[in-house]
């Protein structure tokens, strides 16, 4: 024996002693699931980039969401695919009181009242530019686009959304969905801002599941570069933390998660309301490629990650991994 006193590994030696030496947790509590929705009834249509996850009808939805809601899942983020014919450059199929959007959110309600939905409030599913903002003269009209989801958050509040996700990155969209949902009476509705949402290359698989990438065209932006932050940055993280903060934001988050688990940990040192991080399309499809080819272990890979991101220090995962992760955690798979 040589002379050890300080001898790491006795904290390692035994599941039990490694139970109790664990830091960090990753519990269903913390997951959530993001969801596609599409016209139609009976529809359940796997997203060819995203095995796994699919554009259900609102019937079909519903039944997912009941199934994520017995697996003790919290909440569901749901995004709309909306078809090419339906969509302008002023976004207006956003604002139809009875549209598809609306039309699942009270669904979702009325058969699942508890699973807290989170309905997303950018313009890129209605917008034949593909851009989150109204595209005015080659360029995005910030302020245009604050009036079109202020209106659109109200028409989610009313529909029964229960947080307001605004995920286009406009400034001062904080202050000014706070004021509109409290002016109609919806002051209980919170709102999860995508306070530092990156121009991240990971998003490609969510804009194949939407269709709704930026589209090539003159007079079109061909990135979000304008709104969408640099991913060089993290101090400017912190300084959209401030602004949403002081604008009303009920709970932050990261976006990606992988790439930027620093900036989370930033982030929730400076946060005092919980930090959110979105695991996103990309960072998913990575690992179902990889666990098709056999190249990695998909639920050990998965619940790493996962954890990992908890680590960093997020409270809460937007993640598509949340239903396998969910039966997991729970030993039934
Ligand atoms: C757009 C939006 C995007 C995602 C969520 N909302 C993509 C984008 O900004 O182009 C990406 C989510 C993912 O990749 O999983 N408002």
């Amino acid at each position: 024996m040589h002379d050890l006193p300080l001898r790491p590994r006795r904290l390692r030696r035994s599941k039990n002693i490694r139970r109790l030496a664990r830091e960090t947790r990753l519990s269903t509590d913390h997951l959530i699931a993001p969801l596609f929705v599409k016209a139609g009834t009976n529809v359940q249509e796997e997203v060819s980039s995203m095995p796994g996850q699919y554009r259900f009808s609102v019937d079909r939805l519903v039944d997912e969401a009941a199934a994520l809601n017995a697996l003790g899942i919290p909440g569901i983020a749901l995004f709309p695919a909306v078809p090419d014919a339906r969509k302008t450059p002023d976004a207006r199929a956003a604002l139809a009181p009875d549209g598809l959007y609306p039309r699942a959110l009270r669904a979702l309600k009325e058969a699942v009242p508890e699973l807290l939905i989170i309905s997303d409030t950018a313009l890129d599913p209605y917008n034949s530019d593909g851009h989150d903002g109204i595209v005015h003269g080659g360029v995005i009209d910030n302020d245009a686009t604050l009036d079109v989801m202020a209106e659109m958050a109200v028409l989610h509040a009313e529909a029964g959304a229960d947080i307001i996700a605004p995920s286009d990155m406009m400034d001062g969209r904080v202050g000014y969905l706070r004021a509109a949902l409290d002016d109609a009476g919806y002051a209980d509705v919170a709102l999860l801002s995508y306070t530092a949402k990156y121009a991240s290359s990971f998003y490609g698989p969510f804009r194949d599941a939407l269709d709704s990438a930026p589209r090539h065209r003159a007079h079109v932006p061909r990135d979000k570069a304008t709104y969408q932050m640099d991913p060089a940055n993290s101090d400017e993280a912190l300084r959209e933390l401030r602004l949403d903060l002081n604008e009303g934001a009920d709970l932050v988050m990261v976006k990606p998660a992988l790439p930027y688990l620093d900036v989370i940990r930033r982030m929730k040192e400076a946060s005092d309301v919980p930090v959110a991080a979105y695991n996103v399309s990309g960072e998913y499809a990575m690992l179902k490629a990889a666990a098709a080819n056999g190249w990695l272990d998909e639920r050990a890979c998965a619940l790493e990650m996962l954890l990992s991101i908890r680590r960093a220090g997020a409270d809460v995962i937007l993640t598509y991994f949340a239903k396998s992760a969910a039966q997991w955690l729970a030993g039934r798979e």
